[in-house]
């Protein structure tokens, strides 16, 4: 038995330290932060009862016991005198006007309703108080995609008129942002903030890192990682972002920063990299040389303020103008400094690999053709705080254009579209054109017949099993020969949501997904989501772990491995071998949905974060899984649209975060996207997972589908079963079948193989890939009896693992669940599961009884993968037993489902499930049975 150790409260710590390193601060007026011991303050704003720990969507879905909010976290400090009129005030207001959840899945609000504030209340505040702080919340995440208006990138109706009553009383107005994303910020202007932090979402313990920078017990060091420009119409994607079937990226390369720098300075309003200090710092004795590899800066940092604090120095590199049109700035290093008293210094050096800020010719203008090149001209280092705040800190000229990398062409776009580039005069003026990007010349589909991997003859079961390859008793080969076709095509289906093969409540199992695979040692992997920490439909409770977006606003990769070097052994704890994340799109726009689960609208900073968060994964044993490989950056039309990129623009901007997770920390899992890339949904895309990640990145692992993504042969139109095109393109699994031990989706992979359209060596790649991934997991040590038993110390009041059994109970056409004994507390919930043999409509009762009054109000609701599917309302029934009936639609074999109990007082007999066939005709959505009665 292998042992391991879950510290509960360093856990809780660093992802406290992280929440406060990750929180900006654009504005700090007069010193009004931090606080001041005994600062009487009023606050404002509804968001200050429900901070938003995370976005939504699967990226948001952990289920936690308690989330700590801004007000709960300044309230537990005791540092400051909160008003107790202003909380009072909202505290009624709130009970009358509860949080809306809005239902289901990419429904929810992207706010929530503010409260009217009376102007006395505010004036009377004001004379109490020395600050009024203002907290405003926006969410958004999966399937719902910000939009430029009223509450959602824009400021309400009443949320302006609570600013301007706020602004009009008070004499210091400090704003804190809970936001997924970056929003308009023309309420600057308006109501002039003495104080403005971006706060993010920090997760479950959020509230506390927000308020240790606003009580100044940490001296905030978070960094911007997107540009926020004047208006969202200065995005140069905004033109395309949104379009449901075609997305030209026009822009290119010049995403985020490197257009703004390059040819719209004046429309920014906070550059890249900024974000304020409650200290000053001096970098000094600066030295520059470059080696063979890598440019190297050695410079000290001094703390010449008043205050312990950190700082983020930030290199970046302009790289001279050639045939290749070059970005006015690239970040290409950065370092962030331990804290430092005022008055010390540190020493510090970042290394920058020439690789780094390399551009990529695709036609050979450059005298290189499909390469990654450094131009002959100058290069200047530059050394700062931010992209604008930077001074040169040396230079070398290149006599002659270097080739770093010579490639091949690989996933170029097939539809003609123009793209921007940036013509530089003498006296500095830049000039937009646009040109023609370059297009495809060979189909990926010539490339995989050249490279067709050789056949491995038949040898049937020879007795060898997985363990047997990973002791170097027999190899992979030898291994995977023994596989029949039926073996080769069940492989490579995921199974979930909710297989009972793996911990209840989790996306997918995947390896030994039949009994004659696990016949062979081959165990089942387990993944679940996501990038906010391990979302267990169950409703078993982990640890929330602050947005993406803040993580990478740290700049501090240090913190963020050690932050995920417990998630790690939380993942032990629970089964769990592969998470769904990090999350790794690029922000290419701001209303993105899901740019809260990613980093940056810069590739370097979001590989750095990815790899770090890898291999703090990795130092448990377990792993992440890169996400969504590539270009999914929009939510709207997702699994239509088809992203049109340059092959340059993928390389330097889509792809290099990726390209940096595999090369700097072994990634060995990886999701495509539900989207196309040039024509080819991801997952059947050759280019982008054979030749790009495997040839030229040397990527050993698995990739797996989103999950019931599309897949298409070039020129045909995208289909769930076409499982041979995934499996050429070396997408290695799909994700999910209900039972992946048949082909309940009618996949071709048999067909396909007969057809001679797969092969059997193709299969047999898929595989070793697969087994080869499964070799290195914690789930072949359980298979083989070797048990890692994680011990929990350091308790807080949050609950954040639990080993849970639960019981599948198979329902041919009707069953009746006895709920005797259930614990029907408040906010207890009993969880049980179902295996379904048939899917579609069913009746479910629910019979109970309570002594309570008439009126008592004591719901159960069944909750099916975290959302509500249907609420039995009981109120006191005098004792007598009474069975309240609901409508339910599963599409999926295998159901965990929660009943939760929302008040004390409910006695509970059974629940009942009944096939219905009619129902199912009527309509197939769950939200549409939620509540109905008949
Ligand atoms: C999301 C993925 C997620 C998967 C499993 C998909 O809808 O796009 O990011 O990991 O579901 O929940």
């Amino acid at each position: 038995m292998k042992k391991m150790v879950l510290d509960h409260k360093a856990y809780e710590e660093t992802a406290r330290q992280a929440v406060a390193e990750g929180q900006v601060l654009l504005i700090n007026e007069e010193h009004t932060l931090p606080l001041q011991e005994g600062t009487r303050l009023a606050m404002f704003g509804r968001m200050q009862f429900h901070y938003y720990k995370s976005g939504t969507g699967s990226g948001g879905m952990v289920n936690v016991s308690k989330v700590t909010g801004i007000l709960d976290a300044l309230k537990e400090s005791g540092q400051v005198i909160l008003d107790p009129q202003v909380l009072s005030a909202y505290e009624a207001w709130v009970k009358e006007h509860p949080f809306d959840a809005g239902v289901g899945w990419g429904n929810e609000p992207w706010c929530q309703v503010e409260m009217e504030l009376p102007e006395e209340l505010v004036s009377e505040a004001a004379a109490r108080n020395d600050a009024a702080l203002v907290i405003i919340g926006r969410t958004a995440g999966e399937d719902q995609d910000n939009k430029n208006q009223e509450g959602s990138y824009l400021l309400t109706e009443k949320e302006k008129d609570m600013l301007s009553k706020v602004r009009k009383h008070f004499e210091r107005l400090i704003l804190v942002l809970n936001t997924g994303n970056i929003m308009d910020m023309d309420f600057v202007e308006e109501y002039h903030p003495q104080a403005l932090l971006y706060a993010w979402q920090g997760g479950m313990v959020g509230g506390y890192g927000t308020a240790d920078v606003l009580l100044g017990k940490t001296c905030p060091s978070g960094r911007l990682t997107d540009t926020i420009a004047y208006k969202i119409t200065d995005y140069p994607s905004d033109a395309n972002f949104g379009n449901r079937d075609r997305d030209l990226y026009e822009e290119d390369i010049y995403v985020g920063y490197r257009y703004f720098e390059t040819a719209a300075k004046e429309r920014v309003r906070y550059p890249f990299g900024f974000g304020l200090s409650y200290t000053d710092f001096r970098i000094g004795d600066v030295s520059f040389s470059a080696g063979e590899k890598d440019a190297e800066i050695t410079f000290t940092v001094q703390n010449i303020g008043t205050v312990p604090g950190k700082e983020v120095v930030q290199v970046y590199v302009t790289a001279p103008e050639g045939a290749l049109s070059k970005p006015e700035k690239v970040l290409a290093g950065f370092a962030k400094t331990r804290e430092l008293k005022p008055g010390l210094k540190e020493q510090m050096r970042i290394a920058i690999p020439y690789e780094s800020f390399a551009s990529y010719d695709e036609t050979g203008a450059s005298g290189f053709v499909s390469s990654y090149i450094l131009e002959k001209g100058e290069y200047l280092f530059h050394i700062g705080r931010n992209v604008r705040e930077t001074e040169v800190a040396g230079s070398f000229t290149l006599e002659e254009t270097v080739c770093l990398a010579s490639l091949s062409q690989a996933l170029a776009p097939v539809t003609p579209f123009e793209r921007m580039r940036f013509i530089r005069e003498k006296d500095g003026a830049v000039h937009k054109v646009m040109e023609a990007a370059p297009l495809r010349k060979k189909n990926p589909a010539e490339k995989r017949k050249e490279l067709l991997p050789e056949e491995l003859p038949f040898t049937g079961d020879q007795g060898y099993r997985l363990i047997d390859v990973k002791e170097g008793r027999v190899s992979m080969d030898a291994f995977v020969a023994q596989f029949n076709d039926d073996d080769l095509s069940c492989i490579i289906r995921g199974e979930g949501m909710g297989s009972p093969k793996v911990t209840p409540g989790t996306a997918a199992a995947f390896g030994g997904v039949s009994e004659e695979l696990a016949h062979f040692g081959i165990p089942c992997g387990c993944c679940s989501d996501g990038p906010s920490g391990m979302r267990l439909d169950s409703g078993m409770k982990a640890f929330s772990l602050p947005n993406g977006t803040l993580l990478a606003s740290t700049f501090n990769t240090a913190l963020v491995e050690k932050l995920y070097s417990f998630t790690g052994i939380e993942m032990v704890k629970n089964k769990i071998d592969a998470l769904l994340g990090p999350g790794m799109n690029i922000h290419r726009h701001p209303l993105n949905g899901r740019n809260f689960e990613y980093f940056s609208e810069d590739p370097f900073v979001t590989g750095k974060m990815a790899a770090a968060m890898i291999r703090g994964l990795k130092s448990a044993g377990v792993t992440g899984t890169a996400k969504h490989f590539c270009a999914n950056n929009q939510e709207t039309g997702r699994s239509t649209v088809d992203s049109v990129i340059s092959e340059r623009a993928l390389r330097e901007i889509y792809l290099k975060g990726f390209e940096m997770a595999v090369r700097e920390a072994g990634a060995d899992s990886i999701m495509t996207t539900y989207g196309s890339v040039n024509g080819l949904w991801t997952a059947g895309s050759y280019d982008l997972n054979t030749t790009i990640l495997r040839g030229e990145w040397g990527f050993q692992g698995i990739v797996m589908t989103d999950w019931w993504a599309k897949i298409n042969d070039e020129g045909e139109e995208p289909r769930i079963n076409n499982f041979a095109a995934m499996a050429k393109a070396q997408n290695d699994l799909y994700m999910v079948c209900t039972d992946a031990s048949i082909n309940d989706s009618d996949d071709n992979t048999l067909s396909s193989l007969e057809a001679g359209t797969l092969t059997r060596g193709e299969l047999q790649r898929n595989a070793a890939n697969i087994c080869g991934f499964l070799m290195n997991t914690h789930a072949l040590e359980r298979m083989e009896g070797i048990q890692t038993s994680v011990e929990v110390i350091g308790e807080t009041d949050q609950e954040i693992t639990s080993d849970v059994e639960v019981t599948y109970y198979k329902v041919e056409d009707e069953i009746s669940i006895s709920l005797d004994g259930v614990d029907t507390g408040k906010d207890k919930d009993f969880v049980f599961a179902l295996d379904l043999q048939k899917l579609g409509g069913y009746r479910v009762e629910v019979t109970a009884k309570s002594d309570l009054s008439e009126l008592a109000q004591l719901p159960a609701t069944l909750i099916y993968q975290s959302v509500p599917m249907a609420v039995f309302s009981f109120n006191g029934t005098g004792g007598e037993w009474k069975t309240i009936k609901r409508k339910a639609v599963f599409h999926n074999k295998y159901a965990v489902l929660r009943l939760y109990f929302a008040q004390n007082g409910l006695e509970v007999q059974k629940i009942t499930f009944r096939f219905d066939r009619e129902l199912e005709r009527k309509n197939d959505v769950i939200e549409a049975y939620v509540n109905s009665n008949d």
